[in-house]
């Protein structure tokens, strides 16, 4: 365990800087960061360490098959959908040098039901925002109709008990971080009870 207030101050300031970057840009981290990332970030809190979950990273000419099955996706939930809508549905796939597909793997359980599973994917993916703005990358988690396409999943190989969790594409901030207003903590956290 880390006792050092200085670095605990460091971590603490990173969290609350931390903020999506929805343009992205080459290069992703490269392969040595992405493993300390990955491995560091499946600390995650996991209820009976059922470790519920994959990932799936999708880079370089890969995006393409991405992109076929955003494509087929879109043609299958609008069939009228015009060119420029499937041209954007396959672009989407490039939005980013590196997507990191989170899977929630559901197991049965009699005391750890399928939402806690689902929270701790996304602890997973969460740290893996954040070590990657840690490293001075950015960003940014997407779901949208795409994550719950039966046509995505079975592309991607998912099976009857998994789940897209999200998408998150990674890569080099394409401009500067806009200013993020921190949110006030009494807002959203009070004391319980109140015995004023
Ligand atoms: C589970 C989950 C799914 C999300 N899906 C989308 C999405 O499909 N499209 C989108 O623009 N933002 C999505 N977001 C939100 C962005 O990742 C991001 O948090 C939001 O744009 C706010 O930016 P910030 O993180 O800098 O505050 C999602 C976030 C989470 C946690």
């Amino acid at each position: 365990m880390i006792l050092d207030s200085e670095i605990g101050e460091q971590v603490t300031q990173l969290i609350g800087e931390r903020r999506s970057h929805p343009r992205l840009e080459e290069p992703a981290p490269d392969l040595e960061i992405l493993e300390t990332i990955f491995s560091a970030s499946l600390r995650a809190p996991d209820h009976m360490h059922l470790r519920p979950w994959r990932f799936l990273t999708i880079s370089g000419d890969d995006r393409k098959d991405l992109g076929k099955l955003f494509v087929d996706h879109c043609k299958d939930s609008n069939p009228s959908a015009e060119q420029k809508e499937v041209d954007n549905a396959y672009a989407k796939a490039f939005r980013a040098p590196l997507i990191v597909v989170g899977i929630a793997t559901y197991k049965s359980h009699p005391k750890v039901p399928d939402i806690e599973q689902a929270i701790a994917a996304g602890g997973v993916m969460n740290n893996i925002g954040l070590a990657v703005y840690a490293h001075g990358f950015g960003s940014v988690w997407r779901t949208g109709g795409y994550a719950a396409s039966q046509i995505i999943k079975q592309g991607l190989g998912l099976v009857e008990n998994e789940e897209i969790i999200g998408f998150l594409y990674i890569g080099t901030p394409a401009t500067r971080d806009r200013h993020v207003r921190p949110l006030a903590a009494d807002e959203f956290f009070s004391v319980w009870p109140n015995n004023d």
